[in-house]
């Protein structure tokens, strides 16, 4: 049997939830989105938060409410999924990247600080692979320059760093559901706030620009607005999930150290590192091959034990969109280039048995020895 990258965790809960919406005959709009958004906030300590459709269109509306649009500079990281940076792209904003930190793989702050211009509005950090980015750094940096920050947390619910959580610390902070994350609605996403005005705005953006808080007259438009709005199934579904975020982070958290354990030894591949004063909300499992010539060959070898892994991340700014763009090249960003051509992501899920861990990692050491 195929093991596959990854693999959401439905529990009878979950069944339980989705059916009593399909019951209610309420699918749209409904208590279930108002719950689940009750419940991140308080998750992620914020007052408010929204959810939407997808990761994609959390950043694209926060970007938005954020009153980013043409002529304005965001700062941002090229070694992530290519949405936190064609977001900055969406809004007609310039995407400015910055190298990241060789440490966390996170936006470097000192990198970023050095290309800030007059025409600098916000920063998009990206908590990438569940470990914070520097976030005292870029709050002050914030504070100093008058900039927005975005905080991209769709890897990261639950993460922490310091004094700071995942999504709590930005002016907005954007999560992402879709069923390879640690928590998942399906497809989903939302963005947390402490700001009743915004929020009110992508309520409103969120349900085709309708008044108030997107509650208006059904056919009354007061702005240009997307259907971005997260369905009720998926709701029930994500706070279903919340309920259990504890356990499910506590069970990914096991996983990654089994892992941990087994593949420590290997002299050819490094793993990533602690998050400094933090802790990892587990995402994916990722490995650095020291030789990066060698990742193909190891790919298709564990392919062919029925084993799935993935090349993440391209660097974004090697996209032919991203590159015409900004006017990027090759060579701008070393530490992005080294670690995007080294990495590959081992199979991990919520539910991954030790049989299962110990299976990939036998295949990965029989590969290097
Ligand atoms: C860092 C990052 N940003 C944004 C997204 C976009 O989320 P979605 O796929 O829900 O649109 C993802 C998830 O795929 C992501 O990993």
């Amino acid at each position: 049997m195929r093991i596959p990258l990854s693999k959401p965790d439905i529990t009878d809960a979950e069944k339980t939830a989705v059916m009593r919406v399909l019951e209610s005959g309420r699918l749209a709009l409904g208590p279930e989105t108002e719950a689940f958004e009750k419940a991140l906030a308080g998750i992620t300590g914020r007052k408010l938060a929204i959810a939407v459709s997808s990761g994609t269109a959390a950043l694209h509306l926060s970007l938005i409410a954020a009153d980013i649009g043409k002529g304005d500079e965001v700062i941002t990281s090229p070694f992530s999924f290519v949405a936190s940076a064609n977001a900055i792209m969406y809004v007609g904003a310039r995407i400015v990247f910055a190298d990241i930190e060789e440490e966390t793989l996170c936006l470097d702050p000192a990198k970023a600080d050095s290309v800030i211009t007059e025409k600098t509005k916000a920063i998009l950090p990206v908590h990438i692979f569940g470990a914070l980015a520097d976030m005292d750094a870029f709050c002050s940096m914030a504070e100093k320059h008058s900039l927005k920050i975005i905080e991209d947390a769709c890897e990261a619910i639950g993460a922490t760093r310091g004094n700071h959580k995942a999504g709590g610390s930005g002016d907005f902070a954007v999560f992402g559901f879709y069923p390879n994350k640690q928590i998942t609605t399906g497809e989903g996403g939302a963005v947390v706030t402490d700001d009743p005005d915004a929020a009110v705005k992508i309520r409103s953006l969120r349900n085709q620009g309708r008044a108030g808080a997107g509650t208006g007259e059904m056919l009354e438009h007061v702005r240009l607005g997307y259907n971005y709005r997260i369905n009720e199934l998926s709701s029930a579904l994500g706070r279903a999930q919340l309920e259990r975020l504890n356990e499910i982070l506590e069970n990914r958290t096991r996983v990654a150290d089994l892992y941990s354990e087994r593949l420590r030894n290997l002299a050819d591949i490094r793993l990533l590192n602690p998050v400094p004063g933090g802790s990892r909300s587990w995402f994916v499992y990722v490995i650095m091959l020291k030789d990066p010539s060698r990742r193909e060959a190891l790919s298709s070898h564990l392919s062919r034990s029925e084993i799935d892994s993935r090349t993440y991340f391209p660097p974004i700014h090697f996209f032919d969109h991203i590159r015409n763009h900004g006017g990027f090249s090759k060579g701008q960003f070393p530490v992005t280039e080294r670690v995007a051509e080294s990495t590959l992501a081992l199979p991990f899920y919520t539910t991954m048995t030790d049989k299962e861990v110990d299976y990939v990692c036998d295949k990965v050491a029989a590969f290097l020895s």
